[in-house]
């Protein structure tokens, strides 16, 4: 039955033009996810990492740096939809801050550096088939972005969503574009092979890859890092954070006991009854930021030894044919994580960055924050925090998860520089120049209430 069901997606890969390298690299999870691979990693299979080089050790001259980030291009992830917060387009096209969203921003980050370090430095996002037209049609108004012949973007694969009961491509007539989804952002190798870019990039003289979330306003390009890794001759490098008590999610980096490799290890391949040690932040003190770096050349003679499969660990995604319909037929979609390249690469390494470089946008929450006082804005449009403490947010999600019912009741973000906390419970609609000092809760009081203009929150 299943033999059937690889066959017909197969087809219908190829009846849909998707590479003949992201078909292969299907295939292969396919029968991994055929023969019931968990993708479970035991904590008495690996060691923690604990001594990673610290980024503020780094030594590295200026000529060294200069090099390095002038062979370096900069990658953004750009497919995902940020559904967590509501959207339907891409969360990069979301305002930030003055009227920029994360494009604009990262558009100015590189077109800084670029002058400061005299740089070609181009900027490539990894689009998906959902987000390719908008966010082309947004950098329009940067003319002076495209370097040479290389494009703006590559769009990722697609492949079909598979039933969970005989794991044959699920159909769906009612909108037969929720039958595909993208690969998840381990798709970025066969993407880049796929599509010719990683040809196209070495033939342009460019040497490094530095890749990170679009929505990781902190991934800024980073000439000391490059430098760092140019010397390391290393073939990849993942950036890591020191994790706090509150960092319980994100992978983290082990090293396995078998033969000593690099891996990287994500809450789907931890066993729950061994959370704890996931979770434990004196054990593995480091958490993978998603911000990694790779050699063009190394991944281009790897991609042609293995045929094209660099073989990354299964993640069995469990969804609904239509994901805002959870009576839809049941899915599985087959996914890989990019940091998980690390198990790949021999002599791959890793580096501790400062938290500045960790800056995502996953939920309003951390979106109130980037609005908020609590960052200043550079001309080099970084976002910088300007207390050593932020403060933490907890908006009630009745009404605040949406971007939209976020935009509805805070539409100018409330000083938080002298917060400790803020939380708010219930439906509170705020108006400008709000101010809020040390711990505050609003508590639910049962109805809409609003926040006067000028209003000071103090706890
Ligand atoms: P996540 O899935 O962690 O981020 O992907 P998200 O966009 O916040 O997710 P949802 O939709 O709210 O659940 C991390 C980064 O990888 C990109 C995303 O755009 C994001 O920048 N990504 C993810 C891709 O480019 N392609 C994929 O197939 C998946």
């Amino acid at each position: 039955m299943s033999e059937a069901g690889l066959q017909a997606a197969r087809q219908k890969m190829i009846d849909a033009g998707v590479s003949t390298p992201a078909i292969e690299v299907f295939t292969r999870f396919y029968h991994l996810l055929e023969s019931g691979e968990t993708g479970v990693i035991r904590e008495d299979t690996i060691e923690p990492l604990l001594d990673p080089p610290m980024l503020a050790d780094v030594d590295i001259t200026d000529a060294e740096a200069r090099e390095a980030i002038g062979k370096t291009v900069i990658i953004k992830l750009n497919g995902g939809l940020g559904t967590s917060m509501g959207l339907d387009k891409a969360k990069t096209l979301l305002p930030v801050r003055d009227g920029m969203n994360f494009l604009d921003l990262i558009v100015q980050q590189v077109l800084a550096a670029r002058e400061r370090y005299d740089a070609r430095l181009p900027l490539l996002l990894m689009n998906s088939f959902r987000t390719d037209e908008d966010t082309l049609a947004h950098l329009a108004r940067y003319p002076e972005l495209p370097v040479e012949d290389l494009p703006l973007s590559f769009v990722q694969n697609q492949e079909p969503k598979l039933r969970a009961d005989d794991l044959t491509p699920v159909e769906w007539p009612a909108d037969p574009s929720l039958e595909w989804c993208p690969p998840g952002h381990g798709d970025l190798y066969p993407a880049l092979e796929g599509s010719g870019v990683l040809d196209a990039l070495l033939e342009a003289g460019f040497r490094y890859a530095c890749v990170s979330n679009g929505d990781n306003l902190g991934a800024a390009p980073n000439a000391t890092i490059a430098g760092w890794f140019a010397r390391s001759g290393a073939p990849y490098a993942a950036e890591l954070c020191r994790r706090t008590v509150n960092d319980k999610k994100g992978g983290h980096l082990a090293i396995r006991k078998a033969d000593g490799q690099l891996i990287l290890r994500d809450t789907a391949q931890t066993a729950p009854e061994e959370m704890d040690y996931f979770t434990d932040e004196h054990r593995h003190p480091f958490f993978h930021t998603n911000n990694l770096w790779f050699d063009l050349q190394n991944l281009r003679d790897t991609l042609v030894e293995r045929n094209s499969v660099l073989g990354l660990p299964l993640i069995r995604n469990e969804k609904t044919v239509d994901p805002t319909d959870s009576s839809s037929t049941p899915v599985i979609q087959v996914e890989s994580a990019m940091g998980a390249a690390i198990e790949v690469f021999e002599g791959a390494t890793a580096i501790c960055v400062g938290r500045d470089r960790f800056l995502p946008v996953k939920t309003t929450n951390e979106l109130l924050l980037l609005r908020s006082d609590v960052y200043n804005l550079t001309d080099e449009g970084k976002l910088v925090a300007c207390t050593d403490t932020s403060p933490e947010i907890s908006l009630d999600s009745r009404y605040y998860k949406t971007v939209q019912k976020f935009a509805e009741r805070i539409p100018q973000a409330p000083s938080l520089r002298k917060a400790t906390s803020f939380r708010v419970e219930g439906d509170y609609t705020f108006g400008t120049g709000v101010v809020v000092k040390g711990d505050v809760t609003l508590p639910d009081a049962g109805e809409a209430s609003t926040v006067e203009d000028g209003t000071r929150l103090e706890g």
